[in-house]
C-alpha cells in the first residue's frame, strides 16, 4: 500500500485509505464516490490512516522548508510542500499549478507604511492578513483543488462537478482544464460575482444556471453527482477540505513556527473553518506549534446559521434563507456545521457575525491600502475589528485573518467611481491643475 513516491518521502494509495463516519462510526474506502454516509453524515480522513510514519517535528519542519528551494514538481506548491500532513500522493497523479504560496501581509498598527490603517481600523499592533485572493484563479479555493483534482485523476474518473458561489467553480473549472476532465458547475441564477462567472466560461466548464440560491445548487449537485457517477468537488468531498489545511500550515510556516493567538476568516459552507481548525489541532498534536491558536469564525449578518448556533451555546442549529451582498457566504445551510462547530469548540474559539455595512467599510480600508480583497473576504477584517471593539480579542493580541478571494472578483462591488462616457480634455486639464495645486501646498 505504501510506496517511495515523489518529494521523497513514502506515498499512498487513495483507495485502501478509509473514510470514517464522525458520527455513527462506519466506514468506507478512500476511492468512494459517495461522500455522505448512510445516516446523513459527510465522511472524515482519520489523520493517521495516511501519515507516514511519525517523524519529530524538528524532521518535519526541515523537510518543508528545504522544499522552499525545489525549483520544480510539486514541492514548489505550498500545499504539496506539506503532503505528510496533507495526502502523500504520487507524485505522477498531482495535478498542481504552484498554488499557495501567498503572502503574509504586516498590517498592524505598528508598521511603518500605508498597510498600518488596517491595523488602525482593527485596533490591533499586531496583525497579518494571509491573501488567499493571490491564488493561481484568484482565491483559496485552489489549495483544495490541487488535492481534489489530484485525487480525482489518480481513481480515473470520468467527470467531475460541484456547486458554488464563484469561487469554487473558477478553481474547478481551472483544475479540470489542466486534468483534462469535463467539468460540471451549478451556479445560483443570478448571483455570481462577473469575475467568477467569466472564469467559468472562459476555462470551458459546463454551467447549471439553478433556479434559486447556492444551498438549492448544492442539493441539486449531489442528486445529479450520485445519479451520473460524476465526482463532486465541493468541500463535502474530504480531499479538499485536506488541501485547505495548508493554509494553516503555510502561514504558521511563515511565522516560523510561532503560534499566533488568533486565526480569523470569514464562514459559509465552513469548509474552511473546519480544514483550517483540523490543520492547527494537528499541527499542535505533532509538536510543530506549542499551542493551538483560538479560531474566529465570522459570517455576515444576512448568512449567519453557524453564528446563531453558537449564540445559543450550540443548542440549537437551523439553516436560514440567506441574504448578504457578499455573495461568496450567501450560504444558509452550510455542509461543514458539525466539523465546524468541533474545531471552533476545540480552539476555544468564537463564532460572530458582521452587517454587509460593515463588511463594506471594511473592504474599502483594505482596497485603499493597496491590498485589496472582494467583499466576503473583508469579512474577516470587519469582524476582527468587532472582536477587539467587544473585548474579546485583547489589543496587544497576535492576530492573523485570512483574506479569500481577490479584489477583482467582483467589480461590481468595488469601491470609488467609475468614470462616466468620454473625457473632456477642459475636464482634465482642471483635475490636473487640482492636483498641482493639491501637491504644491
Ligand atoms: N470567502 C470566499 C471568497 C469564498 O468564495 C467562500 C466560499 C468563503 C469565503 C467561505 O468559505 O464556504 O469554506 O466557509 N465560497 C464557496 C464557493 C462556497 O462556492 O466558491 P467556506
Amino acid at each position: 500500500m505504501v510506496s517511495e513516491g515523489g518529494g521523497g518521502t513514502t506515498s499512498v494509495s487513495v483507495r485502501e485509505l478509509m473514510l470514517r463516519c464522525p458520527q455513527c462510526g462506519a466506514t468506507t474506502s478512500g476511492g468512494t464516490m459517495q461522500f455522505r454516509c448512510a445516516c446523513g453524515t459527510p465522511f472524515d480522513r482519520p489523520d493517521a490512516s495516511f501519515e507516514p510514519a511519525p517523524e519529530s517535528a524538528e524532521a518535519l519542519r526541515a523537510r518543508f522548508h528545504g522544499r522552499l528551494s525545489a525549483l520544480g514538481g510539486s514541492a514548489r506548491s505550498g500545499v504539496w510542500r506539506y503532503r505528510e500532513l496533507i495526502l502523500p500522493l504520487a507524485e505522477e497523479h498531482i495535478v498542481s499549478r504552484q498554488e499557495g504560496n501567498t503572502p503574509l501581509y504586516a498590517v498592524g498598527a505598528g508598521e511603518r507604511d500605508g498597510w498600518r490603517k488596517i491595523g488602525m481600523y482593527a485596533g490591533l499592533e499586531r496583525l497579518f492578513l494571509k491573501h488567499e485572493g493571490e491564488n493561481p484563479t484568484g482565491s483559496f479555493k485552489d489549495r483544495g483543488m490541487t488535492v481534489g483534482m489530484s485525487v480525482a485523476r489518480a481513481l480515473g474518473v470520468r467527470a467531475v462537478a460541484c456547486a458554488s458561489t464563484g469561487n469554487t467553480a473558477a478553481s474547478l473549472a481551472a483544475y479540470a482544464a489542466q486534468a483534462e476532465l469535463p467539468a460540471l458547475v451549478f451556479l445560483p441564477g443570478n448571483n455570481v460575482a462577473s469575475g467568477k462567472l467569466a472564469q467559468s466560461i472562459a476555462y470551458g466548464a459546463r454551467r447549471v444556471n439553478v433556479a434559486g440560491d447556492f444551498d438549492d445548487a448544492m442539493h441539486q449537485v449531489e442528486e445529479v453527482a450520485g445519479r451520473l457517477g460524476i465526482y463532486l468537488l465541493n468541500s463535502i468531498n474530504p480531499y479538499r477540505l485536506a488541501g485547505q489545511r495548508s493554509i494553516a500550515y503555510e502561514l504558521l510556516h511563515q511565522l516560523d513556527w510561532q503560534a499566533p493567538d488568533w486565526l480569523v476568516l470569514p464562514a459559509g459552507n465552513l469548509g474552511n473553518t473546519s480544514a483550517i481548525g483540523a490543520a492547527l489541532l494537528r499541527a499542535a498534536e505533532r509538536g510543530l506549534i506549542a499551542r493551538v491558536p483560538r479560531l474566529a469564525s465570522v459570517q455576515a449578518t444576512g448568512a449567519d446559521p453557524f453564528y446563531r448556533s453558537f449564540a445559543s451555546g450550540w443548542r440549537d442549529f437551523a439553516p436560514v434563507r440567506a441574504s448578504t451582498r457578499a455573495t461568496a457566504i450567501n450560504i444558509g445551510a452550510p455542509v461543514s456545521y458539525a466539523r465546524a462547530r468541533a474545531v471552533v469548540e476545540a480552539t476555544g474559539g468564537v463564532v460572530t457575525e458582521v452587517s454587509d455595512d460593515e463588511i463594506f467599510a471594511a473592504k474599502a480600508i483594505i482596497d485603499r491600502a493597496g491590498i485589496g480583497c472582494e467583499p466576503a473576504s473583508a469579512a474577516s477584517v470587519a469582524g476582527t475589528r468587532r472582536l477587539v471593539a467587544e473585548g474579546v480579542i485583547v489589543p496587544d493580541a497576535h492576530v492573523v485573518a485570512v483574506l479569500t478571494g481577490h479584489l477583482l472578483k467582483d467589480i461590481e462591488q468595488a469601491t470609488g467611481e467609475r468614470p462616466a462616457g468620454e473625457p473632456e480634455q477642459a475636464e482634465v486639464d482642471e483635475l490636473l491643475r487640482d492636483i498641482h495645486q493639491a501637491l504644491s501646498s
